[in-house]
C-alpha cells in the first residue's frame, strides 16, 4: 500500500501487497482481490459524492457516440464508480455499462452495486466481461466504448504503458479514455498526537509508498514507466491530454462512518507497514487499542483529506 507521489491515487485500503492467490481470476499482482473486498467497499463509501462528480464531468464530454452512451469500468474494484456511472446514464437519457475486471467475484459484487444505483430504471444496460486488461488482444475481447474509465488499475500491471495503449485501443474514435491515477493520498490525522513523535502522517505516506515501489517491484515483467500519465495517454495516441482533480473532503468532527474508515486504513497499514520504526508502531497500536484512552474512537480531531486526479485523452 504505498501512498505516493506518482501513482495510487487518493483511496486508502486497497492497495495489498500481500501475495495469497485469489480465487478465479488472476492478476499480475499476487493480490487476492476478493480478500480486499471490505475495503474496497469501504473506500467506495468515503468516495460516493467524489465518485459522482466524476461521473458527471466525464459523462459530459463531448462525445460522437450518440445518445445512448457505452461506458466502460475496466478493475471496477466494489464498483464504486460503476454505480455512479450508472446513475448519471440514467439521469442523460440512458447507455450501456460495461464491467470489466480480471476477478470474477469482483464483477458480480459492482454489477449488484450498479443495479442498486439504477433502483430499477431499466434505461441502463449493464454487461460484465471477465478480461485481463493486460491481455495483448484485449480489444477483440472487449467491445469498443465511448468513454473507458480505469482508476487505480493500470498501475497494477505489468507494463503500464502497455495497458494504457491497449486500453485505448478499446476507446471508439472520438471517445475518450480517463485514468485515475496518481492525485493525492488520503491524510487522516493531525500533525501532533499528543502520543509519539509528530509527523506520524508523513511516514506512513512514506511507508505507503515504499510498499507501492514493492508492489511493482514484485510483479513479474514489471516494466518501469518514468513519465507522468498524460504522456502515458499521449504516447497511447490520444489527444486533447488533459487531467482534473476532485476532492474528498470529510472533515473533523469526523461522522461514524469516516471514524471507523480511518480506524480500519490504520489498521490495515500497522498489518503491513514494514518501514515504520518501533515507536510510530507503538503510537499506532495505542491509536488503535478500542481499551485504551489513546484510541481514535475517542478523538474528534481525525478527518479524510485526498484528491483523485484523472487523466483523459480523446482518441
Ligand atoms: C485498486 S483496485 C481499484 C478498484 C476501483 N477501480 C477503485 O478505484 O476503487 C484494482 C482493481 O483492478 C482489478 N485488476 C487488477 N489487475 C487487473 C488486470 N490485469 N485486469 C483487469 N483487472 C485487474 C482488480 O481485480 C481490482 O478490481
Amino acid at each position: 500500500m504505498g501512498a505516493h507521489t506518482h501513482e495510487q491515487g487518493q483511496h486508502s485500503h486497497a492497495h495489498s501487497h500481500g501475495h495469497s492467490h485469489g480465487h478465479g481470476g488472476h492478476t499480475h499482482d499476487g493480490i487476492d482481490w476478493t480478500q480486499l473486498l471490505d475495503n474496497l467497499r469501504r473506500d467506495d463509501a468515503m468516495a460516493a459524492v467524489t465518485n459522482a462528480e466524476i461521473a458527471r464531468r466525464l459523462i459530459a464530454l463531448p462525445n460522437d457516440g450518440g445518445d445512448r452512451p457505452t461506458v466502460m469500468d475496466a478493475g471496477a474494484g466494489a464498483g464504486g464508480q460503476s454505480a455512479a456511472f450508472a446513475k448519471e446514464l440514467a439521469a442523460r437519457g440512458g447507455g450501456r455499462l460495461v464491467i470489466v475486471d480480471a476477478t470474477p467475484e469482483l464483477l458480480d459484487v459492482a454489477k449488484e452495486a450498479a443495479e442498486r444505483a439504477l433502483d430499477g430504471s431499466d434505461s441502463v444496460t449493464i454487461e460484465t466481461i471477465q478480461a485481463d486488461a493486460a491481455a495483448a488482444d484485449l480489444a477483440e475481447q472487449l467491445p469498443a466504448a465511448d468513454l473507458v474509465w480505469a482508476s487505480r488499475m493500470v498501475h497494477h500491471l505489468p507494463d503500464q504503458q502497455a495497458g494504457t495503449t491497449g486500453l485505448a485501443g478499446v476507446v471508439r474514435p472520438g471517445g475518450w479514455l480517463a485514468l485515475a491515477e496518481g492525485g493525492l493520498p488520503i491524510r487522516c490525522l493531525p500533525w501532533e498526537l499528543g502520543l509519539g513523535r509528530p509527523g506520524l502522517q508523513d511516514r506512513l505516506l512514506a511507508a505507503r509508498d515504499a510498499g507501492f515501489a514493492q508492489m511493482r517491484a514484485d510483479i513479474e515483467g514489471s516494466v518501469p514507466m518514468p513519465y507522468g500519465w498524460n504522456t502515458a495517454l499521449s504516447r497511447a495516441g490520444l489527444t486533447d491530454v488533459t487531467s482534473f482533480s476532485v476532492l474528498t473532503d470529510h472533515p473533523a468532527p469526523p461522522t461514524d462512518d469516516v471514524r471507523e474508515s480511518v480506524i480500519a486504513w490504520l489498521g490495515f497499514l500497522r498489518e503491513r507497514a514494514v518501514d515504520l520504526d518501533d515507536t510510530d508502531k507503538t503510537t499506532l497500536d495505542a491509536l488503535l487499542d478500542p481499551a485504551a484512552p489513546t484510541f481514535l474512537g475517542h478523538r474528534d480531531d481525525i478527518y479524510m483529506l485526498g484528491a483523485t486526479t484523472v487523466f483523459i485523452g480523446r482518441r
